[in-house]
């Protein structure tokens, strides 16, 4: 069945990527694996009579159109493994990804680059950076490589440095600067692309929390201009309810809870979240 819009707090929007029945299990014996997930075995009960290592054990959600989608989960629930299918740095196991309505699946190579360098860019938490080009460079880098005259792509480069505040550092080198100053030259590369989808795997998880505090802010800031899709993981319950305006809870590779913050925190679907929820005070 197909559905095309979602209840969030500020009213319905658009579906922008359907995750529909997705597993992954690393290791030889996958059939095996996804035939005991099927029958109900967890992922430590997979493991032990597998010796796989399960990934995501049947994940259902949707990433709504325009707004910051959080996904938060403890190390090794399955956070990453996800947000790589979204550009098929990982193929599922089991299950589709529908991006626009559209299965990932079955793209060809060129549309497969394409989806990569115009659709879905990702911002990772160590940076990402080449170390032996400057900022700016670093910024025009993904367009550079999708083809764009150097000329275009450095004056696209120097905007994004702009809005981030980094006007000044443009021809310093990465170790020049800060971890903050840093991550904030790695949004500015994944958002000059102006893909879709914007992915951020943990990437403030490494700053300090002042720092990740005025990050998330300057998030929040440039995304009431841009209406952006971004995927946002965390392992931190506040980071999740500050920024996300939908919010999926993993545990082991599963859904505990997908909703709003106010849901969420009003709501818990279960002990497992309310324990989340009760740490933070
Ligand atoms: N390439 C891999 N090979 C084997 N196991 C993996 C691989 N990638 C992830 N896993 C396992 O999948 C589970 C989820 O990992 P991951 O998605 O990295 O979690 P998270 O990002 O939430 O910390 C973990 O048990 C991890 O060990
Ligand atoms: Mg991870």
């Amino acid at each position: 069945m197909k559905q095309d819009s979602l209840q969030l707090s500020g009213g319905r929007a658009a579906v922008k990527i359907q995750i529909r029945g997705v597993y992954k299990v690393f290791g030889r014996r996958e059939a095996e694996a996804l035939r005991l997930l099927h029958e109900g075995a967890d992922k430590s009960e997979v493991q032990q009579a597998t010796g796989t290592n399960v990934g995501l054990a049947g994940v259902d959600a949707d990433i709504p159109t325009g707004v910051i989608t959080c996904i938060m989960g403890l190390s090794g629930s399955g956070k990453s493994t996800l947000v790589r299918h979204l550009n098929r740095l990982i193929d599922p196991s089991a299950g589709r990804i529908l991006f626009d309505g559209e299965d990932i699946l079955q793209l060809s190579m060129a549309q497969l680059r394409q989806l990569r360098r115009h659709r879905v860019s990702m911002v990772f938490q160590s940076f990402g950076l080449l170390p032996h080009i400057n900022v700016v460079e670093n910024v025009a880098f993904g367009l550079r490589v999708r083809g764009e005259p150097r000329a275009r792509a450095s004056e696209t480069a120097r905007l994004w440095l702009e809005r981030v505040g980094l006007t000044e550092y443009e021809h310093n080198y990465p170790d020049e600067l800060s971890g903050g100053m840093r991550q904030r030259v790695g949004l500015a590369r994944a958002l000059a692309t102006d893909a879709d989808v914007l992915l951020m795997d943990e990437a403030f998880s490494a700053l300090d929390p002042l720092i990740r505090y005025d990050m998330q802010d300057q998030l929040l800031e440039l995304q009431q201009r841009l209406n952006k899709t971004i995927v946002f993981i965390t392992h931190d319950i506040e980071e999740a309810l500050r920024l996300g305006q939908h919010i999926i809870i993993l545990r082991e590779g599963k859904v505990e809870q997908a909703g709003g913050p106010e849901e969420i925190r009003l709501h818990p679907a279960n002990e497992y979240v309310q324990r989340f929820l009760v740490r933070r005070v």
